[in-house]
């Protein structure tokens, strides 16, 4: 029968028991002011940083950022749900808790999935079968399908129907569990000629099954359908049996055959997430474990996508997560058939940090070696980056500067959204914006047609002319070689109107040279300030350790810069 514990009993565990007393059966703590300190179990660490406070009765590690209180430690330390941290604590302080029980009998429900589980191993070990011949064509042998529970359920509508009826489990159950169909009245086992995969918890429940078409029937795969105990995005194949062999990491696979092929290839930190999209619950259940997630999906683009939604997911839960992909074969299970463990471990050992991986992905068909590509791929990068901590960001971008030989700063503009470095697109779609014309530009139209002698020492200016409607200009001009008067002429209606809209606007009372050096030194300042700008920026943004030299060369531009400006303002 299913329970909780009531909030009395909770709160009467938490007044009886010292999380200090606790925590010291497994960490060693000593004294230090009104808390307690250790070295924290739940990352590596020599100086200790993991805080019990006795008086909060909660613990937090400033290295890792665990936190919680007496309940959470247990259930983190022996990877334990609540309810089952709570009765271990409960038991072991002699306390008697006040449970309630609670909902439907999910026990009831367990065992008739055993039942129905030991009906097909049977089918599948005493008699002669399709399903076994079939396990071993694939070459599994006889010490992994027992270890995995496999079985066979045959050819007849109603084997399981009628075995399970026996057992007098009531067929209404049968079909909540999706073993049994019922149509008209009549009842039909829903597995037939499939080998069986029961799919176990890690408390060791059976909670569902996939059958696998003996050749090429289709589906391919008949699940069980979702029910009280099953929900398939709570739970991953092949956990009940790797929780104990993760050493480090868990290798993550699509099917139920790779986790098989794998353990019987002596990879058994293995589990599936069945064919299904990575869920935030399965990443959280694997969190009780590890927190070292290599992904090992299909070689096909599908396994590609599944890879890059499931590094969103993992990270999510802080989870490390590497991606790898096998080359020989199109899933991890052909892979070690044909070369083993050991190519395996290597692939293990050159799984793809997530970063790296998705960096790589954003690449798609760009062609590095052509500069308007290299852009749009520092762009996507960019985007990439920006998801991470400011100091795995700055690793990325060393990396990537060296590697595309172009300068970490610019990257850096990009990471703040500041393009330094415009597509062609984006600097197309700038100058077309850029029919704005300037007061500095205004004044010098002004002078170039009072004065056409101004042309030359204009055109030694000519950045000061931003407007692509100033630029045509200076191009008739200097092109043709023709009084302004027939420059004039050569505009199109409307830049004729605009012209002579901006000539009677603008007054220079027979001042040219003076209205021109005094533009000529705002554009200056206008620009030196521009510049000014970026160099803080650029500052701001700089490693003081490593980029030393780079910073004393900013600092001096600056102060040239500034220099610069203050003369500008006072002459
Ligand atoms: P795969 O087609 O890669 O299967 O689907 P597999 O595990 O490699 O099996 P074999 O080697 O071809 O026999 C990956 C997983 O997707 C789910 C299953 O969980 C399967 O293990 N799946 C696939 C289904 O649920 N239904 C299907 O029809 C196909
Ligand atoms: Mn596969």
């Amino acid at each position: 029968m299913g329970f909780y514990f009531s909030s009395n009993a909770i709160e009467e565990l938490k007044s009886q028991v010292n999380i200090v007393d606790v925590v010291s059966r497994a960490v060693s703590l000593k004294r230090a002011g009104a808390n307690f300190k250790g070295c924290c179990p739940f990352h590596n660490e020599k100086t200790p940083s993991f805080v019990v406070s006795e008086q909060k009765q909660i613990f937090t590690c400033f290295g890792c950022g665990a936190k919680g209180d007496l309940i959470g430690f247990v259930q983190k330390y022996y990877n334990l749900d609540f309810n089952d941290a709570v009765a271990k604590l409960g038991e072991e302080y002699g306390l008697n808790l006040e449970k309630i029980q609670s909902g439907p009998d999910k026990q009831k429900y367990y065992d008739i999935n055993k039942m129905a589980a030991s009906f097909w191993y049977n089918s599948f070990t005493k008699e002669k079968n399709m399903g076994y011949q079939y396990m071993k064509e694939r070459g599994i042998s006889d010490a992994i399908l027992k270890t995995f529970g496999i079985g066979y359920a045959d050819e007849s509508w109603d084997s399981l129907y009628q075995y399970l009826l026996s057992k007098k489990v009531d067929p209404k159950d049968m079909v909540e569990l999706g073993l049994v169909k019922k149509k008209d009245s009549r009842y039909y086992d829903k597995f037939r000629n499939r080998v069986m995969f029961p799919i176990i918890n890690p408390s060791g429940k059976v909670i569902g099954f996939g059958g696998r078409a003996i050749g090429d029937d289709t589906p391919k795969y008949l699940n069980s359908d979702e029910s009280l105990i099953f929900l398939k995005k709570n739970n991953l194949y092949g956990l009940n049996l790797s929780k104990n062999q993760i050493k480090d990491n868990i290798i993550l696979v699509e099917g139920y055959m790779d986790v098989i092929g794998l353990y019987q290839g002596g990879i058994k930190n293995v589990a599936a997430s069945l064919g299904t999209a990575l869920t935030q619950n399965q990443a959280k259940l694997i969190k009780r474990y590890t927190s070292d997630v290599v992904l090992s999906y299909d070689a096909d683009s599908a396994g590609r996508n599944a890879a890059l939604r499931g590094i969103e997911v993992l990270t999510a839960e802080n989870i490390k997560t590497k991606v790898l992909h096998v080359t020989d074969g199109k899933d991890p299970d052909e892979f070690i058939k044909k070369k083993g463990k050991d190519a395996f471990l290597k692939l293990v050992d050159n799984a793809v940090p997530q970063i790296e991986y998705r960096l790589n992905s954003v690449k798609g068909n760009l062609n590095l070696s052509k500069d308007t590509d290299k852009i749009e791929y520092i762009k996507r990068c960019a985007k990439v980056l920006n998801t991470l901590s400011p100091v795995e960001a700055d690793i990325y971008v060393k990396k990537l500067a060296s590697v595309l030989k172009v300068s970490e700063s610019a990257i850096k503009m990009e990471l703040m959204g500041k393009s330094i470095i415009d597509t062609p697109q984006v600097k197309q779609q700038k100058d077309e914006n850029k029919e704005e014309i300037s007061p500095i530009e205004k004044n010098i139209l002004k002078i170039l047609f009072t004065n056409e002698d101004f042309l030359p020492k204009i055109l030694d200016n000519r950045k000061m002319m931003e407007s692509r409607f100033s630029n045509k200009i200076l191009d008739l001009a200097l092109e043709n070689k023709v009084s302004l008067k027939n420059v004039q002429d050569m505009l199109d209606p409307e830049e004729s109107i605009l012209l002579n809209k901006i000539l009677d606007e603008v007054k220079i009372g027979g001042n040219e040279e003076k209205v021109f050096d005094e533009s000529v030194s705002r554009w200056r300042l206008k620009e030196l300030t521009k510049e000014e700008k970026e160099i803080l920026t650029l500052l701001s943004m700089a490693d003081e350790k490593e980029n030393q030299a780079n910073m004393k060369e900013l600092t001096l531009k600056l102060e040239e810069i500034q220099r610069e400006k203050n003369k500008l303002s006072r002459g």
